[in-house]
């Protein structure tokens, strides 16, 4: 009698009622926590897909965050020490906002939120350069000049290539053909095509897209203009970020999950289950994974099913470049101080220790006695793969040469981040290849059914950048909102076009027509905009 009572409840409820004596895993199912949004990282980009879901009016959301902070790569350290024995604070990650603005022109959102919040930044300026060799100072700064003016020329030609839908190919080729041709043991040459391109893009010229390169340059530095300021508040780049998230988090807001690391993401056309390392779990309609390029080309998350062949051909074709700062600080200023940047060509190695940047320079950290050398993907790996002690003797090595007069001490305070290492992040930030495509691009930013993509990475036009992070977020956020509320119907409407789903290509075609660059791929603005003309 018992018995069939039940099975008749079962025969009623259909097959999904769950049964004593159900599998363990259907009551585990049953325990996850339940949500619209589920948000998969708390930097840049997570913290604006909340923010535009929440001016959007919705509320249910859960940020899911690898580290016990928000900011992700805006990621600050305690450095060496003061006057007073307490130490800088000194970014790791992001350092610079790019592309300022301008008076009357659009103003970078990052740039427009250090105002807000004032955060602490300084001009930093490219032209403020002194050049050397392994002889010391020796100015050989006619080379830049003379890549400016290449570059101008083959920025021109990018353009063409763009609007025109023609091949593109790498950036070395369309320098070369516009006049700059660095001989490859024209050690001077290699470090001023380092200095010009390597020291933004991570990646050599050869390594990278010469239509998107240029692109990109221009969407940053002429839509808003050529200045960088660098940060250095003693808070951290990632203050600002914190201050965006406390305009809807409260203090101890459950809906942020801090140390709580994503390992698995089931996704289908009718919602996503996540499962994080914790045992815990959470069940969304939608979700925004805004885990780096590094991040996925590595597979550090299992999905479920697997991602579409669309979708990881995208990953692995685009680049996650590494861009190591290497920090000293000394017990005396021996470089000069007022100048702001130290180019060194190498001898015998193209990007062997290039760049150093003064910090204990008028406006930054005045009397910090702090410098700093960057270098990039192979020197970064290699600078990753060997000890602390050994990086250290091969850069004093270089300081030496570059300073002959000067005797100089062993620093105080030496420290390096592993980016590459880093396990939410490995790797920098994202380049794109030679001979690629807005489709192809297209496919790395689109949604596999409710699990959408954001973050540095997925923009087109500010890649690489914070104010890239900072629009991902907002359109995914943004966008998921519409379509919960059903706000992006019409197919026919114009408004379509900047609403719904995103679209992928199973059959990519190697060019994409002008016509494709549009806000809803991504491609807000037209690069050939130049509102800071000389
Ligand atoms: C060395 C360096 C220098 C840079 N310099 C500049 C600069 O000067 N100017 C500029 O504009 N930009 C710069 N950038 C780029 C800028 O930092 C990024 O574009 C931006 O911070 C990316 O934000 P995001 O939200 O896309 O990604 P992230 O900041 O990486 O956010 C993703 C979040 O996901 C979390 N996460 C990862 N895996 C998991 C997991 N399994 N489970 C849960 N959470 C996870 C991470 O912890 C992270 O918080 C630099 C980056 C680096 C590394
Ligand atoms: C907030 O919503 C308003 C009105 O829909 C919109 O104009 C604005 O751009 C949104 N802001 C953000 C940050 O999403
Ligand atoms: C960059 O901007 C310049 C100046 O407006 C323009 O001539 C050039 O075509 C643009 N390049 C690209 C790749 O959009
Ligand atoms: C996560 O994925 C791995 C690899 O596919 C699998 O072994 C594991 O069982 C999955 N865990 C969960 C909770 O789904
Ligand atoms: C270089 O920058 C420093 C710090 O901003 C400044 O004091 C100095 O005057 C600059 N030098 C030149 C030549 O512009
Ligand atoms: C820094 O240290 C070196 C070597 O120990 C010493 O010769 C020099 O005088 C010190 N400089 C200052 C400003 O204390």
């Amino acid at each position: 009698m018992h018995l069939h009572h039940l099975s008749l409840l079962a025969a009623i409820a259909g097959t999904t009622l769950p049964v004593i004596g159900a599998p363990h895993q259907a009551r585990t199912e049953g325990t996850c926590k339940k949500t619209k949004v589920a948000i998969l990282g708390g930097g840049v980009a997570g913290i604006t897909a909340a923010q535009a879901l929440t001016n959007a009016s919705v509320h249910d959301f859960v940020i899911l965050e690898y580290r016990d902070t928000i900011g992700g790569r805006a990621w600050h350290k305690p450095f060496g020490k003061d006057k007073d024995g307490k130490p800088y604070n000194i970014e790791m990650g992001a350092n610079w906002v790019q592309g300022i603005g301008s008076e009357g022109g659009p103003q970078n959102p990052i740039w427009l939120l250090a105002q807000k919040y004032g955060l602490k930044t300084e001009f930093s300026n490219y032209d403020n350069v002194s050049t050397y060799n392994k002889d010391g100072y020796f100015d050989y700064s006619h080379l830049i000049d003379a890549y400016d003016e290449a570059y101008e020329i083959a920025n021109a030609k990018a353009g063409e290539i763009l609007t025109q839908n023609l091949q593109d190919q790498n950036a070395k080729s369309g320098l070369a053909l516009a006049g700059w041709t660095p001989k490859v043991h024209d050690m001077e040459a290699q470090a001023v095509d380092w200095w010009s391109w390597d020291f933004e893009a991570a990646y050599s010229p050869i390594e990278s897209s010469f239509v998107f390169g240029c692109a990109g340059d221009n969407l940053t530095f002429n839509y808003f203009s050529d200045h960088d300021n660098l940060v250095i508040d003693q808070r951290g780049l990632n203050f600002i970020i914190k201050r965006i998230a406390s305009t809807f988090l409260r203090d101890n807001d459950p809906r942020l999950h801090l140390n709580t690391e994503v390992t698995n993401i089931t996704y289908s056309d009718h919602g996503v289950r996540v499962h994080n390392k914790d045992g815990s779990c959470v069940e969304a309609d939608y979700a925004i994974t805004t885990f780096s390029l590094g991040v996925l080309q590595r597979g550090a998350v299992n999905f479920s099913p697997e991602l579409p062949d669309w979708k990881l051909e995208a990953i692995q074709k685009f680049n996650m470049g590494t861009y190591t700062k290497i920090f000293f600080q000394f017990n005396e200023t021996f470089w000069p101080s007022e100048t702001q940047y130290h180019l060194y060509a190498d001898p015998v190695t193209r990007g062997w220790y290039p760049i150093w940047q003064s910090l204990s320079t008028p406006g930054f950290l005045p009397d910090s006695n702090i410098i700093f050398v960057t270098v990039t993907n192979e020197f970064a790996y290699r600078v990753e793969r060997q000890s602390d002690e050994q990086t250290k003797k091969e850069a004093m090595d270089v300081l030496r040469k570059m300073f002959p007069d000067k005797d100089i001490p062993e620093p105080t305070a030496f420290m390096y981040p592993r980016w590459t290492s880093e396990p939410w992040a490995y790797g920098s930030y994202s380049n794109w290849p030679p001979a690629t495509s807005l489709e192809m691009h297209q496919n790395l930013r689109a949604n596999a059914g409710r699990l959408w993509f954001a973050g540095e990475a997925t923009s087109p036009t500010f890649f690489g950048f914070l104010h890239g992070a900072y629009f991902e977020g907002l359109d995914a956020g943004r966008q998921i909102a519409a379509i919960m509320q059903h706000r992006c119907i019409n197919a026919d409407s114009a408004k379509l076009r900047e609403c719904g789903p995103r679209k992928h290509y199973e059959t990519l075609h190697g060019t994409s027509p002008y016509s494709d660059y549009t806000m809803l791929n991504g491609w807000a603005v037209d690069s050939s905009i130049d509102n800071n003309p000389e």
